[in-house]
């Protein structure tokens, strides 16, 4: 199982310094939650690991490799797979194929030879259509494979975009959000999807998400970021003592009031 490091990256986009020597670890077989306020740079981040954005200084490696210049497909192929913020689905397209298509992408037959339905491809695609109507299974999916992906409830859709980024088999699972926009229940719901990505599953996740009390609950680990910078990086318990993360959700000193209540309802009506 490989490690993620990312060691002192920088990206900058004209003035602004989305990303400003970022150092942290994602250690295999944990939950590892990147939090901050919004336009910390918790995108830009997953974009740079994910090789959508090359930074301007630091480096990325996974495991003894450096893949700070590879290419999204080259770093999906090493078992880094991402679930974006923007559900990025195709409406018109079915659950299932929406799922074959990240699978495709490991296939060594491809598209071409698929469709010329050799016997060998044939035997290899029932194995994958099987394989990810597990995974559609696995997220509470059900049984809505047919289903246009468009068709499908807000919640759903999202799961259809973590369904499609387990398609790809990581070893890492990069999650943007993944239950922003729920309601309570269904948000309790996806945490615990998370916690069995893991455990079942045996997938390390970097989760970005701006609900505390679910990170704070299911993270094994947490970096804070602010303007682009580490301010904080540790167990749960510890980052929620940070002074410099209570400041930071705050815009100032907390008070009387427990820090991580605070954290949580700052959270809570900028995303609301
Ligand atoms: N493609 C881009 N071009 C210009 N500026 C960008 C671009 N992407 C991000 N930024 C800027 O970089 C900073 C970090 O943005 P980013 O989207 O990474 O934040 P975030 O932590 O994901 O925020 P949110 O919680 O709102 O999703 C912001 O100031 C944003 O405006
Ligand atoms: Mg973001």
């Amino acid at each position: 199982m490989n490690v993620l490091r990312l060691q002192r990256i920088s990206l900058r986009f004209g003035g602004v310094r989305a990303l400003d020597d970022l150092s942290f670890t994602v250690e295999p077989g944990t939950v590892h939650a990147l939090i901050g306020p919004n336009g910390a740079g918790k995108s830009s981040c997953f974009n740079v690991i994910s090789g959508h954005y090359h930074p301007d200084d630091g480096s990325v490696s996974f495991g003894d490799e450096d893949i700070t210049q590879l290419s999204p497909h080259q770093i999906a192929r090493r078992g880094v797979g991402r679930a974006f913020q923007n559900i990025a689905l195709s409406a018109h397209e079915t659950v299932l194929d929406n799922l074959m298509v990240a699978r495709h992408r490991l296939t060594r037959s491809g598209f071409v030879a698929t469709s010329l339905g050799l016997p060998r491809v044939r035997h290899e695609e029932r194995r994958h259509r099987e394989r990810v109507m597990e995974i559609a299974r696995f997220v509470g999916l059900g049984e809505k494979f047919d289903r246009p992906a468009g068709a499908l409830a807000y919640g759903d859709r999202k799961r259809v975009e973590l369904a499609r980024a387990l398609s790809s088999e990581p070893e890492l699972l990069l999650l943007d959000e993944p239950a922003a926009g729920m309601p309570t229940h269904e948000k309790w719901e996806i945490a615990h999807l998370v916690v069995s990505v893991r455990d079942a599953l045996g997938i390390s996740v970097l989760l970005v998400e701006h609900d505390m009390p679910m990170v704070m609950a299911i993270a094994d680990r947490v970096t804070v970021l602010d303007f682009g910078r580490r301010i904080a990086d540790g167990t749960p318990t510890e980052v929620q003592r940070s002074p410099e993360v209570i400041a930071a959700y705050l815009g100032s000193s907390p008070g009387p009031e427990e820090p991580e209540n605070a954290a949580a309802r700052r959270t809570r009506s900028e995303t609301s």
